[in-house]
């Protein structure tokens, strides 16, 4: 009896300090907009990879079904509004686990010509997919530094290519990428590392959501639409479901979380067509910038610079 008694006091103090353990070993990741498309993929990657994640989501469904997956919790999070942001911030800091890292992919997009693009239509983009990433980082950013971890923005390809219809996304886009640059360099000293992945296309909720947006003026998936905005809808769910799904960007993802080698860029295009157009775009805006200038660089000159670059590139990937 007195046995059973001594074994029983025992369970109970040590459960209390294996819950600990596994709570420390166990790395947490935030990730906005987890309710679908690459949110959805990267919290199924990072909970296969033996993470813990906090699944940031706007609606109860989407609340109830995060949390019904292993290893996750979700947390009440709209990037646009400060005190959803703040209470996340409590709630982690209560589980007491920490936090290693954060994926902010909460993102949205409308697309129609700049010139008759709404103005309070551009302020929400950037709302939500600049100033969000810039709220929750800058939130979190005493728990990142304490747990020396890393935060990451899902870009887009959008942030180096553009067109008609698609400036205020780009806009955003092209906004993330010297945000995620200039955060890199503020947190150099700290250890804590700051990436962005940049995919092309992938499936996901998007494509629905900017058709309805244009139909409509309405973000909203279950809306009453007529008979030809509903032809114009199941276009737009047809072209996605031809599109890959988004493991490749989750993949991207674990690197920058898992490697000891983190890039700070990571372009992931479900083709080399996207690929190419990047590349390209990249270069002719340098030569754009380069040329009738003072102290224009010659082709040799540009060459010799590309070829070191690329040799410290591959110095930073060996050392
Ligand atoms: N799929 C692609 O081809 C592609 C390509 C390049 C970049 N991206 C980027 O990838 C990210 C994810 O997009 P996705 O394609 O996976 O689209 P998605 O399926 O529509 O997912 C967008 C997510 O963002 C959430 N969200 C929207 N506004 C929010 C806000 N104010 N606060 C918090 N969450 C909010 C959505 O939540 P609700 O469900 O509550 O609306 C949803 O969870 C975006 O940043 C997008 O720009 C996507």
């Amino acid at each position: 009896m007195k046995t059973l008694i001594f074994a029983a006091i025992a369970v109970l103090l040590l459960a209390p300090i294996s819950l600990q353990a596994k709570q420390e070993k166990q790395k947490a990741v935030l990730v906005t907009g987890a309710s679908s498309g690459i949110g959805l993929k990267v919290t199924e990657y990072l909970i296969k990879n033996g993470f813990y994640v906090y699944a940031g989501a706007r609606k109860d469904a989407d609340l109830k079904r995060l949390d019904a997956m292993k290893n996750t919790s979700s947390v009440r999070l709209d990037v646009t509004k400060q005190s959803e942001i703040d209470a996340a911030v409590k709630f982690v800091a209560k589980q007491g686990r920490g936090l290693f890292g954060i994926v902010n992919n909460a993102g949205v997009g409308v697309f129609s010509r700049m010139s008759e693009m709404a103005d309070k239509d551009i302020l929400w983009i950037h709302d939500v997919n600049v100033m969000g990433p810039h709220r929750v980082n800058k939130a979190f950013i005493p728990m990142l530094i304490e747990s020396k971890g890393r935060t990451s923005i899902i870009g887009s390809i959008s942030g180096y290519v553009t067109g008609a219809f698609s400036g205020a996304y780009s806009m955003s886009k092209f906004a993330v990428e010297a945000y995620t640059e200039s955060l890199a360099a503020d947190l150099a000293e700290s250890g804590v590392h700051v990436g962005i992945v940049d995919p092309g296309g992938f499936k996901s909720k998007i494509r629905e959501k900017l058709t309805l947006f244009r139909l409509t003026g309405s973000y909203e998936l279950n809306q009453q639409l007529t008979d030809e905005q509903n032809v114009e809808l199941q276009k737009a769910k047809e072209g996605n479901d031809k599109l890959k799904e988004p493991d490749e960007v989750a993949e991207a993802v674990m690197h920058l979380m898992m490697s000891d080698k983190p890039k700070m860029r990571y372009m992931v295009s479900p083709n080399k067509g996207g690929a190419d157009i990047t590349m390209k775009m990249l270069l002719t805006r340098l030569i754009q910038l380069n040329s009738d200038q003072p102290y224009e660089y010659t082709r040799d000159e540009i060459v010799a610079l590309l070829d070191e670059l690329l040799k410290a590139d591959e110095l930073l990937k060996t050392e």
